[in-house]
């Protein structure tokens, strides 16, 4: 393992470049690449999720699969516009262990999203939003520590130093993983009412 090669200038073209060379912990080994995230340089507000999933893994974009088209849903009703947003994850590589020919997701280690964390340090520094948005608990443990949690502290704004305005809310696979219909829209709901929330900070 060696230091993750962050250019020493960063802009979201060497950073998307310079990540392939990751070498910060052993998750490049078994994946087609590293996904860094998307949207303008300029965007008011960053989205911060969990790790690429199988879909991201092989497209090389982020929230580009099922969970993605959860959030566009949600965003949508929210009035945020994705195209605005700048979207990405705590952890850059998918980790997953297969299962036949699946590959099934894992949550990344502790180190791993420690490891991972001065990517997401260089693409704050690069776009400096002014909402930063942590949708589940990875990217609030990587983000805002161990003493968050997201059911506590969803859809209010948290002290932070990364950014004027910091929010937590669920993930949006969180909504794929509802047991039935009636808790799955509850679930729904829940999570439109934090955007909204975010919505209303971003004029
Ligand atoms: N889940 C995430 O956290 N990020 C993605 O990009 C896709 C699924």
């Amino acid at each position: 393992m060696s230091e993750p090669p962050v250019p020493e200038h960063p802009t979201l073209p060497r950073l998307r470049d310079a990540v392939q060379h990751c070498r910060a912990c052993e998750l490049w080994k078994d994946t087609t690449q590293a996904v860094l995230g998307e949207g303008p340089r300029a965007a008011r507000a960053m989205l911060v999720g969990e790790q690429p999933g199988d879909r991201e893994d092989r497209e090389g974009a982020p929230f580009v699969g099922p969970a993605g088209r959860v959030l566009d849903e949600a965003l949508a009703e929210a009035g945020i516009d994705r195209a605005q947003v700048y979207l990405t994850n705590a952890v850059k590589h998918f980790r997953h262990r297969t299962h036949g020919k699946r590959r099934i997701h894992q949550r990344p280690t502790t180190e791993q999203i420690h490891a991972c964390r001065p990517w997401l340090d260089a693409e704050l520094a690069v776009v400096r939003p002014h909402v930063l948005v942590c949708l589940g608990a990875v990217a609030a443990q990587s983000l805002l520590g161990p003493r968050v949690r997201v059911t506590r502290d969803r859809g209010a704004p948290l002290e932070s130093n990364l950014a004027p305005l910091t929010f937590v809310t669920v993930h949006p696979s969180s909504l794929l993983r509802a047991p039935d219909a009636a808790a799955r829209r509850d679930a729904h709901a829940a999570f439109v009412r934090d955007l909204r929330r975010i919505a209303r900070e971003l004029g």
